[in-house]
Parts: C-alpha cells; structure tokens; sequence
C-alpha cells in the first residue's frame, strides 16, 4: 500500500510526491492525461513573489519569497536544467496613468528614469516613462520543470480519480486504490473533490530567436519572460470564462501589441506557439495548502503563481505527511480558513 496517493500530476501534486519520496515515504501520481497537462506546461515561469503580490494578500508575500529562496536547492535537487535564471523583474511604466500606477507598487525599491530603464535594456521603446527593477526576482521553464519532476516520481498517467477520501481513491473504472493519505493536487479541476476552486484562463504566446531583453519585464496588461535558449513568452489573459481553453485572435493580438510597444524588436521574432491555460482560483485567490475535511490532503488553487510555490508547497505537504511541522510562512494558507461552519 502507497503511504500517499497524488490526485493530479501538475507542478504541484508532482513536487509534493517527489518531496514526500525524498523523505522515505512510497508515493505514486494518478493523471489521467499527461504529466503537466494542466496549467502547468502553459505557465509562463515568472518567479516573482513582490511584483505577483497583489493589494489585501499579505500573508502572500513570505510564503512566496520563502519558496523563491527554496528555489535553487530544489532545482539543484533535481539534477538538469530547467532553466532557472535570476534575471530580475523590470515594472515599466509606457503613459503617464501608467507612472502613477507602478510608483503605487514602489516596494522600497528606488524609481528609475526612463535612461536608467534603457541602460539596464537597451531595447526598451523610446517613449518609457520609468520603472521598478525586482533584481532578485527569477525566471524557470515551467515545462521542463514538470518533465524533470515527472521523470523522479512514480506517475501512473492515463489514470482518472473519481472519487477521493482520507484513505483511498475510486478510479474511473470503479477500482480502489487504498493509500495512507490522499492528496488532492488536481488544479482548476478539482472541485471534483469538493473543493472551492474555479478555472481562470489565461492565453500565452511563444516566440523565438535572439534575445531582445536579458531581464523580465512587465506592464500592468502584460509581460514579458526571455529564456537564455532563445525562447520568449509574452503574456497573459486574466479571464474567468469556466473551462474554456480555446486561443483567440484578440487576445494574440492585444499581447504582442502590448509587446511591441515596450520592445519594439519583438516584431523580428518567430511565433513559435500560442495556448490557453486554466489557472486553479479559490474564493479569496490565496492556495489551499494542507488538511481539508475529513482528513482529506490539498495542495491547489495556486491561481498565477502555482510555479513559484511549489517548493514551499511541496515542504508543506511533505511535511505534514511525515508528521513534522510545516513551515511557519504555510499556515496561513491552510485550507480550513474556507470551511464555512
Ligand atoms: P495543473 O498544472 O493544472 O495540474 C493539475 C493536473 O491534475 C492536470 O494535469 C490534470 O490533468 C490533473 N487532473 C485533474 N483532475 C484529475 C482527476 N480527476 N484525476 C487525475 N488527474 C486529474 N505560475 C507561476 O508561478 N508563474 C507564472 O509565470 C505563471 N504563469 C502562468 C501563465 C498562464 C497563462 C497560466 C494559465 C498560469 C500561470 N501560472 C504561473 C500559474 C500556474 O500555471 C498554476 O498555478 C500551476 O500550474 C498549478 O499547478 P497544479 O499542479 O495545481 O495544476
Ligand atoms: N503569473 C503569471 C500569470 O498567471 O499569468
């Protein structure tokens, strides 16, 4: 018998299981599609704990810097590349209702003129009106994170959960699977499991060929991720549109307008890929990190930041199946803060 079953075999029910594993325990993944078939291989890959916090979500920002600092061990840990790359985030301001809005975020980091933006990336349009560089903050490729964790648990993909309790799993073809504990990590999908998680999509492009920014940079519509192999991803869609995946002209189109107006090279780039992904939103938009009812395990609703949390979710999880503590930075996020009496 497996201590613990993953429901979910994304970024986060995939670095749980492997954390839980590297603490002794035997674990498998049940997805019934492809490991990091979700959200997870649309991800852009931003890690960014200051510049994603968004107004009202305090607790946000320790648990996120937390796991960005978990970061370079827990890639270290996995032994390939996967892109990580402490490039720094670079807020631009391109009007100026736009200057207002980013010296709102200021953060205790200095205001730069648009010169000092075009110093630190030449490429910036002429018209930059000034920005806020996050020089820690980071950069991975979400899919080749999800195959490297794919290829250090036991993944059983193909393999649909229709039913979940504390201790045992009923697969789509009515067998049970018992285990120690259940985890659900099943992202915008599980409210299969009772949970309150809803899709938000989001639309990604991809695009090809010499960099023409060596930092991420950001708008308040948009973003911009550059990977050192040559790969760019401009993003993303906000839209609550249920489970909706399909790729639209006008959202291509407002991106890399948005795009073009901070980076003018973009233009020159090849359009390698455009996809539409479902990022896991719970009612107040924070993750579902720990015990649910009925002794039932989560680990969802990591809405835009599902990459940048897996490590400090994985420990959590990890953690509390081993029955040590988790860490302090996660008890906020515990699940019963949504359990109505
Ligand atoms: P998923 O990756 O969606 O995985 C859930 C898995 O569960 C799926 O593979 C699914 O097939 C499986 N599943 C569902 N139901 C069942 C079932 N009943 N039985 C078996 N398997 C099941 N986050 C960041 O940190 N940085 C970013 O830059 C970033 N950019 C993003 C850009 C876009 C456009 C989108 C859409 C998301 C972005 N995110 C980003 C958010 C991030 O992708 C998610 O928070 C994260 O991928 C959630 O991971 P997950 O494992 O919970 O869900
Ligand atoms: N964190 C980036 C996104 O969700 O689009």
């Amino acid at each position: 018998m497996f201590d613990a079953v993953f429901v979910g075999g994304g970024v986060i029910g995939l670095a749980s299981a492997w954390r839980a594993a590297e603490r002794g325990l035997e674990v498998c993944v049940l997805e019934r599609d492809r490991a990091g078939s979700g959200a997870s291989r649309v991800a852009a890959g931003i890690l960014a704990p200051d510049s994603e916090a968004e107004p009202g979500h305090e607790p946000f920002v320790p648990f996120a810097r937390r796991s960005l600092e978990l970061y370079p061990a827990f890639v270290d840990g996995l032994g390939v590349d996967v892109g990580f790359w402490q490039c720094g985030m670079l807020a631009v301001a391109v009007d100026a209702d736009e200057v207002d809005q980013i010296r709102h975020e200021f953060r205790g980091l200095r205001w730069l003129t648009p010169s000092e933006c075009r110093a630190l990336e030449p490429g910036l349009a002429p018209s930059i009106r000034g920005g806020l560089f996050s020089e820690q903050e980071a950069s991975i490729d979400p899919r080749r994170l999800v195959d490297a964790l794919a290829s250090r648990v036991d993944v059983r993909e193909g393999v649909e959960v229709t039913a979940v309790a504390r201790d045992s799993v009923t697969l789509a073809g009515g067998e049970t699977i018992a285990a120690g504990r259940v985890v659900v990590c099943a992202g915008a999908w599980s409210g299969f499991a009772g949970l309150p998680v809803r899709p938000v999509k989001g639309q990604v492009v991809r695009l090809r060929g010499e960099l023409p920014a060596q930092r991420m940079l950001r708008t308040e519509h948009m973003y911009i991720v550059p990977r050192q192999n040559g790969e760019v991803v401009v993003g993303a869609t906000v839209e609550e549109r249920g489970f909706d995946t399909t790729v639209t002209a006008g959202a291509v189109h407002e991106l890399l307008r948005e795009a073009y107006r901070v980076l003018p090279e973009i233009a020159e780039l090849e359009l390698v890929d455009v996809s539409a992904g479902l990022r896991p939103g719970s009612p107040d938009n924070g993750p579902l990190v720990g015990e649910w009812e009925d002794g039932l395990l989560v680990a969802t609703g990591h809405y835009r930041n599902g990459i940048l949390l897996a490590p400090i979710t994985a420990e959590t999880i990890a953690a509390l199946l081993a029955g040590d503590e988790p860490p302090p930075e996660a008890l906020p996020f515990a699940p019963q803060r949504l359990v109505t009496a």
